[in-house]
């Protein structure tokens, strides 16, 4: 037993007691737990009685560090996880029991007391240099400025602004994020993947086996406010940094291409240097027995129309990269060399979208039974889609970046990943399940990962 993990759990400990009684913690436990569904009779009598009893220790003060792993799951699904980011433990950084709204102003995780760096190491990124090439993609965990601070200070360097829309728009219906504890290995590439994910399900930090489902919908503030908020979040990167920013429009045909160069003109004028087009979003909802419609790079001629026009609509000076689903053999090799004239990078791949069932049967996500699969379950058809990626752009003749992303949970996945020629790569479920996964990724191969350039 370390002498530091018990004094970060006695600190823990104290600021608990410092907030109310400890008796009333299996109380708000439960009321996590239970916040958008029920467990089966025995599991909820099994989880209330872990609470009980650690309750119990907590009000006599005899927890130690072996408590850390039933505390931490306690303290998240009981609203304290800030207690114990403040004690500088791992806690995933969203609060998946809160709104949309309310986690863009407050990531949860623990914040570094250092920036991690790889001494002055700089890697070549969309015609600048980062400081290491580890990032994370447009998702919840980078839509805000709080956000986007919180992620540089962790270590991550290439961040894409979380995908906004030309309109407000509001999240689906919660929950929004589960973890899906059962998914501990890969798919293999095109597989279709059914999955059991309830709203109290777990997986502790740090697990590189973590997978999550999530139906957000895509949720946008207005205009106003995110183009704001993003001039003032890459005010706030530095030069080591890239901010890109995710754009989607809406509606079907000409209005989609339309509303899709209007809203790229939109981050554009708010200062974004590089736009990242949203052309895989599992999670549109559409009047369609499953909810929601099929990412749009599926349809291979409507993503084409669609990046023409917002090249057209942008600066030359502004960097352009589109982000793709999963796709297969004959369906990537036909769209690839169409986008490689109009684009300055590739990112991919997008989260699987699946069919999510609770253990009880009900769709996990209330009139939607598809959502987006990611983490480790998706780490055989990132790794699949990046090397033919990468091998189109080598037999094409021109040039772009790949930013690769899908199942990077640790040090060994982020390099595989890189190793299959990506120039960056982000993590998304990875980075919200280990807040200090940007650091051991820095610490394992700060030093040794190739393809550095001098700083300029
Ligand atoms: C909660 C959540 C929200 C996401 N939102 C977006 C989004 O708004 N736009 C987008 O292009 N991708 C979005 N993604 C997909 C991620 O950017 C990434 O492509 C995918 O999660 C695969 O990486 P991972 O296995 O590291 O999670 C989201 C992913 C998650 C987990």
């Amino acid at each position: 037993m370390t002498g530091a993990g018990d004094a970060a759990v006695r600190e823990v400990r104290a600021a608990l007691v410092g907030r109310g009684p400890v008796g009333q913690l299996p109380a708000a436990f439960l009321a996590g737990v239970t916040r958008f569904a029920r467990p089966a009779p025995a599991e909820l009598d099994a989880q209330r009685s872990a609470a009980e009893d650690l309750a119990a220790r907590l009000a006599t003060g005899e927890v130690g560090e072996q408590d850390l792993p039933l505390l931490t799951r306690v303290l998240f699904f009981a609203g304290h996880a800030d207690l114990l980011a403040a004690a500088g433990l791992p806690v995933p950084g969203y609060d998946v029991l809160g709104g949309f709204r309310d986690n863009l102003a407050r990531p949860l995780g623990p914040r570094l007391p250092e920036r991690p760096t790889a001494g002055g190491r700089r890697w070549r990124l969309l015609g600048r240099t980062v400081g290491f090439p580890i990032g994370v993609p447009a998702c919840v965990l980078n839509g805000s400025e709080a956000w986007v601070r919180h992620n540089v200070a962790g270590g991550y360097r290439v961040l894409t602004y979380k995908t906004v829309r030309g309109r407000e728009h509001p999240p689906n219906e919660q929950p929004n994020w589960t973890f899906a504890p059962g998914a501990r290995s890969s798919l293999p590439p095109g597989a279709a993947a059914e999955v059991v994910s309830d709203p109290w399900s777990w997986v502790p930090p740090g697990d590189p086996a973590v997978s999550t489902v999530n139906s957000f919908g895509v949720p946008s503030p207005a205009p106003e406010e995110w183009m704001a908020d993003l001039a003032r979040s890459l005010a706030a990167v530095g030069d080591d940094a890239l901010l890109l920013v995710s754009v989607m429009g809406e509606g079907d045909g000409a209005d989609l291409v339309t509303d899709f160069a209007r809203t790229a003109r939109l981050a554009e004028e708010a200062g974004a240097p590089v736009v990242e087009l949203n052309l895989s979003c599992p999670n549109t909802l559409s009047a369609s027995a499953d909810g929601v419609k099929p990412p749009l790079c599926l349809d291979a001629d409507a993503t084409v129309a669609v990046v023409e026009a917002v090249r057209r609509a942008l600066d030359d000076r502004t960097g352009l990269v589109a982000k793709l689903s999963w796709l297969d053999e004959p369906a990537l090799a036909a769209l690839v060399p169409r986008l490689v004239p109009l684009v300055d990078g590739i990112a991919g791949i997008n989260t699987l979208q699946s069919r999510v069932r609770r253990s009880d049967g009900a769709a996990t996500f209330p009139g939607r039974e598809l959502a987006g699969l990611s983490g480790i379950a998706i780490r055989e058809p990132a790794l699949d889609f990046t090397r033919r990626l990468v091998a189109l752009r080598a037999a094409g003749r021109a040039h772009f970046d790949v930013l690769a992303m899908g199942g990077v949970t640790d040090p060994a996945s982020f390099e595989a990943l890189f190793t299959a020629g990506a120039d960056a790569v982000q993590s998304a479920a990875g980075a919200f399940a280990d807040p200090f996964l940007a650091r051991r990724c820095i610490a394992a191969l700060g030093e040794t990962l190739p393809r550095a350039v001098e700083a300029p």
